[in-house]
Protein backbone atom coordinates (compact mmCIF):
# COMPACT_ATOMS: atom_id res chain seq x y z
CA UNK A 1 0.00 0.00 0.00
CA UNK A 2 1.60 3.48 -0.99
CA UNK A 3 -1.55 5.82 0.09
CA UNK A 4 -3.04 6.91 3.37
CA UNK A 5 -6.21 8.58 4.54
CA UNK A 6 -9.93 8.75 3.24
CA UNK A 7 -11.06 12.65 2.17
CA UNK A 8 -7.76 14.15 2.29
CA UNK A 9 -5.51 11.65 1.00
CA UNK A 10 -1.76 11.24 -0.46
CA UNK A 11 0.34 8.25 -2.14
CA UNK A 12 3.99 8.07 -2.91
CA UNK A 13 6.30 6.67 -5.26
CA UNK A 14 9.97 6.58 -6.07
CA UNK A 15 13.00 5.02 -4.56
CA UNK A 16 15.79 6.16 -2.93
CA UNK A 17 18.25 6.32 -5.73
CA UNK A 18 16.05 6.23 -9.06
CA UNK A 19 14.83 9.48 -10.78
CA UNK A 20 13.08 10.83 -7.79
CA UNK A 21 10.43 10.92 -5.69
CA UNK A 22 6.91 12.45 -5.14
CA UNK A 23 3.66 12.31 -3.57
CA UNK A 24 -0.25 12.72 -5.17
CA UNK A 25 -2.35 14.33 -2.53
CA UNK A 26 -6.11 13.69 -3.18
CA UNK A 27 -9.11 16.09 -1.90
CA UNK A 28 -7.63 19.09 -1.25
CA UNK A 29 -11.03 21.71 -1.26
CA UNK A 30 -10.47 23.87 -4.34
CA UNK A 31 -9.15 27.18 -3.31
CA UNK A 32 -6.75 26.68 -0.49
CA UNK A 33 -4.26 29.48 -1.29
CA UNK A 34 -0.95 26.93 -2.26
CA UNK A 35 2.55 28.44 -0.62
CA UNK A 36 4.84 26.86 -2.71
CA UNK A 37 7.72 28.43 -0.71
CA UNK A 38 5.92 27.37 2.45
CA UNK A 39 6.46 23.65 1.42
CA UNK A 40 10.05 24.04 0.52
CA UNK A 41 10.62 25.43 4.07
CA UNK A 42 9.23 22.42 5.22
CA UNK A 43 11.21 20.34 3.21
CA UNK A 44 14.11 22.18 4.31
CA UNK A 45 13.76 21.14 8.14
CA UNK A 46 13.72 17.59 6.94
CA UNK A 47 16.96 18.12 4.64
CA UNK A 48 19.70 16.27 5.38
CA UNK A 49 23.47 17.70 4.84
CA UNK A 50 22.65 20.50 7.83
CA UNK A 51 25.12 19.85 10.59
CA UNK A 52 26.93 17.38 12.42
CA UNK A 53 24.09 15.55 13.72
CA UNK A 54 22.86 14.33 10.69
CA UNK A 55 24.05 12.97 7.64
CA UNK A 56 26.18 14.20 5.71
CA UNK A 57 24.54 13.58 2.30
CA UNK A 58 23.60 16.38 0.65
CA UNK A 59 19.76 16.62 -1.18
CA UNK A 60 19.01 19.72 -2.57
CA UNK A 61 15.29 18.54 -1.99
CA UNK A 62 14.17 21.00 -4.37
CA UNK A 63 10.20 20.27 -4.72
CA UNK A 64 8.20 20.78 -7.90
CA UNK A 65 4.55 21.37 -8.06
CA UNK A 66 3.64 19.27 -11.32
CA UNK A 67 -0.51 19.94 -10.93
CA UNK A 68 -3.67 20.72 -9.31
CA UNK A 69 -2.98 24.35 -9.07
CA UNK A 70 -3.92 27.47 -10.68
CA UNK A 71 -2.64 30.82 -9.87
CA UNK A 72 -1.54 30.27 -6.49
CA UNK A 73 -4.74 28.21 -5.15
CA UNK A 74 -5.91 24.46 -5.12
CA UNK A 75 -8.52 23.95 -8.03
CA UNK A 76 -9.74 21.03 -6.09
CA UNK A 77 -8.17 18.45 -8.41
CA UNK A 78 -5.00 15.99 -7.24
CA UNK A 79 -2.25 17.49 -6.33
CA UNK A 80 1.54 15.94 -7.39
CA UNK A 81 4.74 16.93 -6.26
CA UNK A 82 8.20 15.59 -7.40
CA UNK A 83 11.41 15.99 -5.30
CA UNK A 84 14.34 14.19 -8.31
CA UNK A 85 17.17 12.47 -6.85
CA UNK A 86 20.76 14.81 -7.00
CA UNK A 87 23.04 13.40 -4.72
CA UNK A 88 22.67 9.70 -5.01
CA UNK A 89 26.15 8.05 -4.77
CA UNK A 90 25.09 3.98 -5.62
CA UNK A 91 28.25 2.49 -5.62
CA UNK A 92 28.32 3.40 -1.69
CA UNK A 93 26.00 -0.23 -1.91
CA UNK A 94 27.56 -2.31 -4.05
CA UNK A 95 29.06 -4.52 -1.04
CA UNK A 96 26.20 -4.85 0.01
CA UNK A 97 23.96 -5.99 -2.92
CA UNK A 98 23.51 -9.33 -1.26
CA UNK A 99 23.86 -8.70 2.19
CA UNK A 100 20.83 -7.82 4.52
CA UNK A 101 21.30 -5.18 6.90
CA UNK A 102 20.44 -5.81 10.22
CA UNK A 103 18.06 -3.24 11.32
CA UNK A 104 16.73 -2.81 7.92
CA UNK A 105 13.95 -4.19 5.53
CA UNK A 106 16.09 -6.09 3.00
CA UNK A 107 15.32 -9.61 4.84
CA UNK A 108 12.06 -8.62 4.33
CA UNK A 109 11.66 -7.03 1.03
CA UNK A 110 13.61 -9.80 -0.14
CA UNK A 111 11.87 -12.41 1.32
CA UNK A 112 7.91 -10.68 0.45
CA UNK A 113 9.12 -9.97 -3.29
CA UNK A 114 12.23 -11.89 -4.53
CA UNK A 115 13.67 -8.52 -5.84
CA UNK A 116 15.18 -5.10 -4.34
CA UNK A 117 16.91 -2.70 -5.09
CA UNK A 118 19.68 -2.31 -2.75
CA UNK A 119 20.96 1.02 -3.36
CA UNK A 120 19.94 3.22 -0.51
CA UNK A 121 17.42 0.42 0.76
CA UNK A 122 15.27 1.70 -2.64
CA UNK A 123 11.72 2.22 -1.53
CA UNK A 124 11.96 1.50 2.53
CA UNK A 125 14.27 4.28 2.71
CA UNK A 126 13.16 7.07 4.46
CA UNK A 127 13.88 9.41 1.49
CA UNK A 128 10.13 8.95 1.07
CA UNK A 129 9.18 10.39 4.01
CA UNK A 130 10.24 13.87 1.95
CA UNK A 131 7.42 12.98 0.04
CA UNK A 132 5.06 12.79 3.23
CA UNK A 133 6.84 16.28 3.98
CA UNK A 134 5.20 17.61 1.02
CA UNK A 135 1.79 16.38 1.50
CA UNK A 136 1.89 17.27 4.85
CA UNK A 137 2.71 21.06 4.02
CA UNK A 138 -0.06 21.12 2.03
CA UNK A 139 -2.29 19.66 4.72
CA UNK A 140 -0.75 22.19 6.92
CA UNK A 141 -1.82 24.97 4.98
CA UNK A 142 -5.79 23.70 5.06
CA UNK A 143 -5.64 23.25 8.82
CA UNK A 144 -4.16 26.48 9.41
CA UNK A 145 -6.74 28.53 7.86
CA UNK A 146 -8.88 26.85 10.37
CA UNK A 147 -6.47 27.61 12.85
CA UNK A 148 -5.28 24.20 14.37
CA UNK A 149 -1.55 24.39 14.70
CA UNK A 150 0.70 21.50 14.71
CA UNK A 151 4.33 21.73 16.78
CA UNK A 152 7.24 19.26 17.39
CA UNK A 153 10.03 18.20 19.11
CA UNK A 154 12.75 16.29 20.21
CA UNK A 155 11.70 14.92 23.99
CA UNK A 156 14.21 12.22 24.67
CA UNK A 157 17.69 11.01 23.17
CA UNK A 158 19.29 8.48 23.85
CA UNK A 159 16.93 8.06 27.47
CA UNK A 160 18.05 11.64 28.07
CA UNK A 161 14.66 13.65 28.69
CA UNK A 162 13.72 17.23 27.70
CA UNK A 163 11.52 18.12 30.97
CA UNK A 164 10.99 21.78 30.29
CA UNK A 165 9.10 21.76 26.87
CA UNK A 166 9.78 24.99 25.12
CA UNK A 167 8.22 24.95 21.61
CA UNK A 168 9.85 28.08 20.99
CA UNK A 169 13.33 26.85 21.32
CA UNK A 170 13.17 24.34 19.12
CA UNK A 171 13.60 26.08 15.76
CA UNK A 172 16.82 27.25 17.67
CA UNK A 173 18.26 24.45 18.37
CA UNK A 174 19.90 21.99 15.89
CA UNK A 175 19.12 18.90 17.14
CA UNK A 176 15.57 20.45 17.79
CA UNK A 177 15.14 19.75 21.05
CA UNK A 178 12.50 21.12 23.09
CA UNK A 179 14.86 21.61 26.80
CA UNK A 180 17.62 23.87 26.20
CA UNK A 181 18.93 22.68 29.70
CA UNK A 182 18.88 19.11 28.14
CA UNK A 183 20.60 19.81 24.68
CA UNK A 184 24.41 19.95 25.55
CA UNK A 185 23.63 15.77 27.35
CA UNK A 186 21.40 14.99 24.08
CA UNK A 187 23.74 16.31 21.73
CA UNK A 188 26.91 14.81 23.20
CA UNK A 189 25.35 11.44 23.73
CA UNK A 190 24.65 11.80 19.78
CA UNK A 191 28.44 12.42 18.96
CA UNK A 192 29.43 10.10 21.56
CA UNK A 193 27.59 7.59 19.68
CA UNK A 194 28.76 8.45 16.44
CA UNK A 195 32.64 8.25 17.46
CA UNK A 196 31.98 4.93 18.15
CA UNK A 197 30.62 4.36 14.69
CA UNK A 198 27.23 3.87 16.47
CA UNK A 199 24.05 5.22 16.38
CA UNK A 200 21.36 6.16 19.27
CA UNK A 201 17.13 6.35 19.30
CA UNK A 202 14.89 9.74 20.58
CA UNK A 203 11.45 10.41 20.70
CA UNK A 204 9.60 13.26 19.59
CA UNK A 205 6.47 15.35 20.93
CA UNK A 206 3.67 16.44 18.33
CA UNK A 207 1.28 18.47 19.58
CA UNK A 208 -1.75 19.54 17.84
CA UNK A 209 -3.51 22.88 19.00
CA UNK A 210 -7.10 24.34 18.40
CA UNK A 211 -8.48 21.41 17.10
CA UNK A 212 -12.29 21.88 17.31
CA UNK A 213 -13.88 19.35 19.00
CA UNK A 214 -15.48 15.92 17.12
CA UNK A 215 -12.46 15.04 14.92
CA UNK A 216 -12.23 11.19 14.87
CA UNK A 217 -14.41 8.51 13.53
CA UNK A 218 -15.42 6.24 15.60
CA UNK A 219 -15.37 3.26 16.30
CA UNK A 220 -12.46 2.40 13.46
CA UNK A 221 -11.49 5.52 12.07
CA UNK A 222 -10.53 6.51 16.00
CA UNK A 223 -8.37 9.28 16.04
CA UNK A 224 -6.25 8.61 18.12
CA UNK A 225 -6.05 4.82 16.20
CA UNK A 226 -5.38 6.80 13.23
CA UNK A 227 -2.91 8.71 14.75
CA UNK A 228 -1.17 6.20 15.94
CA UNK A 229 -1.23 4.24 12.65
CA UNK A 230 0.21 7.56 10.81
CA UNK A 231 2.85 7.59 13.27
CA UNK A 232 3.62 4.02 13.17
CA UNK A 233 4.10 4.06 9.34
CA UNK A 234 6.87 6.47 9.48
CA UNK A 235 10.34 4.51 9.46
CA UNK A 236 11.96 3.30 12.82
CA UNK A 237 9.23 4.15 14.41
CA UNK A 238 8.51 1.58 17.26
CA UNK A 239 6.22 2.80 19.54
CA UNK A 240 3.52 6.03 19.96
CA UNK A 241 1.77 7.14 22.68
CA UNK A 242 -1.49 9.36 23.00
CA UNK A 243 -1.19 11.24 25.88
CA UNK A 244 0.04 10.06 28.64
CA UNK A 245 -0.04 6.50 26.76
CA UNK A 246 1.84 3.89 28.82
CA UNK A 247 2.19 6.10 32.19
CA UNK A 248 -1.42 6.08 32.50
CA UNK A 249 -1.79 2.23 32.60
CA UNK A 250 0.09 2.99 35.94
CA UNK A 251 -1.79 5.12 37.42
CA UNK A 252 -5.06 5.01 39.21
CA UNK A 253 -8.74 6.55 37.80
CA UNK A 254 -8.82 8.92 40.51
CA UNK A 255 -5.41 10.41 39.23
CA UNK A 256 -5.79 9.69 35.83
CA UNK A 257 -9.37 10.82 34.79
CA UNK A 258 -9.06 14.80 33.48
CA UNK A 259 -11.88 16.95 35.81
CA UNK A 260 -14.24 18.52 33.15
CA UNK A 261 -15.03 22.49 34.04
CA UNK A 262 -17.68 24.64 32.23
CA UNK A 263 -15.36 25.84 29.32
CA UNK A 264 -12.21 23.21 29.29
CA UNK A 265 -10.62 20.18 31.27
CA UNK A 266 -8.44 20.85 33.99
CA UNK A 267 -5.94 17.88 33.42
CA UNK A 268 -4.76 16.53 30.28
CA UNK A 269 -3.65 12.79 31.09
CA UNK A 270 -5.78 11.71 28.06
CA UNK A 271 -4.01 13.79 25.83
CA UNK A 272 -6.98 15.47 23.43
CA UNK A 273 -8.68 12.33 22.78
CA UNK A 274 -11.56 10.47 24.67
CA UNK A 275 -13.59 8.09 22.77
CA UNK A 276 -11.66 8.42 19.67
CA UNK A 277 -13.03 12.20 19.40
CA UNK A 278 -10.86 15.15 19.71
CA UNK A 279 -12.24 16.81 23.27
CA UNK A 280 -10.93 20.23 22.36
CA UNK A 281 -7.61 20.26 24.31
CA UNK A 282 -3.97 19.94 22.94
CA UNK A 283 -3.96 16.56 21.15
CA UNK A 284 -0.21 15.31 22.51
CA UNK A 285 1.34 12.16 20.46
CA UNK A 286 4.71 11.36 21.27
CA UNK A 287 6.61 9.19 19.07
CA UNK A 288 9.79 7.31 19.40
CA UNK A 289 12.38 5.90 16.85
CA UNK A 290 15.16 3.19 17.38
CA UNK A 291 18.46 3.79 16.42
CA UNK A 292 19.59 4.25 12.98
CA UNK A 293 20.04 0.85 11.84
CA UNK A 294 22.70 1.84 9.58
CA UNK A 295 25.83 1.99 11.73
CA UNK A 296 29.67 1.22 10.81
CA UNK A 297 30.32 -1.44 13.14
CA UNK A 298 31.26 -5.12 12.50
CA UNK A 299 27.85 -7.02 12.30
CA UNK A 300 26.50 -10.57 11.70
CA UNK A 301 24.30 -11.01 9.15
CA UNK A 302 23.49 -13.88 5.68
CA UNK A 303 23.10 -13.04 2.31
CA UNK A 304 20.66 -14.00 0.06
CA UNK A 305 22.25 -17.25 -0.15
CA UNK A 306 21.51 -17.85 3.43
CA UNK A 307 25.09 -17.56 4.09
CA UNK A 308 26.34 -16.40 7.36
CA UNK A 309 28.47 -12.93 6.95
CA UNK A 310 31.05 -10.82 8.98
CA UNK A 311 30.40 -7.27 7.15
CA UNK A 312 30.62 -3.29 7.41
CA UNK A 313 28.61 -0.42 6.36
CA UNK A 314 29.96 2.34 4.36
CA UNK A 315 27.89 5.74 3.21
CA UNK A 316 26.60 7.99 5.35
CA UNK A 317 23.67 7.69 7.56
CA UNK A 318 21.99 9.98 10.66
CA UNK A 319 23.07 9.09 13.78
CA UNK A 320 20.11 9.93 15.51
CA UNK A 321 16.85 9.83 12.88
CA UNK A 322 14.29 11.05 15.50
CA UNK A 323 15.55 14.69 14.71
CA UNK A 324 14.79 14.69 10.87
CA UNK A 325 11.67 12.64 11.87
CA UNK A 326 9.89 15.13 14.05
CA UNK A 327 8.99 17.08 10.84
CA UNK A 328 7.91 13.79 9.17
CA UNK A 329 5.62 13.01 12.57
CA UNK A 330 4.36 16.76 11.92
CA UNK A 331 3.46 16.79 9.06
CA UNK A 332 1.54 12.87 9.33
CA UNK A 333 -0.63 14.43 12.05
CA UNK A 334 -1.49 17.47 10.09
CA UNK A 335 -2.53 14.69 6.74
CA UNK A 336 -4.82 12.74 9.74
CA UNK A 337 -6.38 16.31 11.18
CA UNK A 338 -7.13 17.27 7.58
CA UNK A 339 -8.67 14.21 6.59
CA UNK A 340 -10.91 13.94 9.92
CA UNK A 341 -11.95 17.72 9.45
CA UNK A 342 -13.36 16.60 5.76
CA UNK A 343 -15.08 13.53 7.17
CA UNK A 344 -16.40 15.27 10.07
CA UNK A 345 -18.58 17.63 8.14
CA UNK A 346 -21.59 14.96 6.96
CA UNK A 347 -21.94 13.96 10.73
CA UNK A 348 -25.19 16.34 11.54
CA UNK A 349 -28.18 16.81 9.72
CA UNK A 350 -28.29 20.17 10.39
CA UNK A 351 -24.38 21.01 8.83
CA UNK A 352 -25.29 18.84 5.93
CA UNK A 353 -28.74 21.58 5.41
CA UNK A 354 -26.81 23.89 6.39
CA UNK A 355 -24.06 23.61 3.37
CA UNK A 356 -26.50 23.00 0.88
CA UNK A 357 -29.34 25.40 1.49
CA UNK A 358 -27.78 28.63 3.13
CA UNK A 359 -27.37 31.22 0.78
C1 LIG B 1 13.88 11.05 8.62
C2 LIG B 1 14.50 9.68 8.70
C3 LIG B 1 15.80 9.49 8.23
C4 LIG B 1 16.38 8.24 8.27
N1 LIG B 1 17.67 8.10 7.84
C5 LIG B 1 18.30 6.91 7.96
C6 LIG B 1 19.67 6.78 7.63
O1 LIG B 1 20.36 7.73 7.22
N2 LIG B 1 20.24 5.55 7.78
C7 LIG B 1 19.53 4.47 8.25
O2 LIG B 1 20.08 3.39 8.39
N3 LIG B 1 18.23 4.59 8.59
C8 LIG B 1 17.59 5.76 8.45
N4 LIG B 1 16.27 5.86 8.82
C9 LIG B 1 15.55 4.67 9.33
C10 LIG B 1 15.34 3.56 8.29
O3 LIG B 1 14.74 4.07 7.10
C11 LIG B 1 14.48 2.43 8.87
O4 LIG B 1 14.89 2.11 10.16
C12 LIG B 1 14.59 1.18 8.00
O5 LIG B 1 14.02 1.44 6.73
C13 LIG B 1 13.89 -0.06 8.59
O6 LIG B 1 12.54 0.20 8.84
P1 LIG B 1 11.91 0.11 10.30
O7 LIG B 1 12.93 0.66 11.24
O8 LIG B 1 10.68 0.96 10.23
O9 LIG B 1 11.63 -1.35 10.59
C14 LIG B 1 15.65 7.11 8.79
C15 LIG B 1 14.35 7.32 9.27
C16 LIG B 1 13.77 8.59 9.25
C17 LIG B 1 12.39 8.80 9.79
Amino acid sequence: MNKFGIRFSFSTFGESHGVGIGCLVDGVPAGLKIDEAFIQAELDRRKPGQNEFATARKEGDKVEILSGTFEGLSTGTPISMVIYNTNQKSKDYTNIKDIFRPGHADFTYWHKYGIRDYRGGGRSSARETAARVAAGAIAKMMIAELGIEIQSGIIEIAGIRSENLDFDYVKNSQIYTLDKNAENAQKAAILEAKTRHDSVGGAVLVKIKNAPIGLGEPLYYKLDAILADAMMGINAVKAVEIGDGMRSSRTTGATNNDPIKADHFTSNHAGGILGGISNGEDINVSVYFKPTPSIFIEQETIDTHNKEQHFSLKGRHDPCVAIRGSVVAESMAAIVIADMLLLNMGRKMSGVKEYYFKK
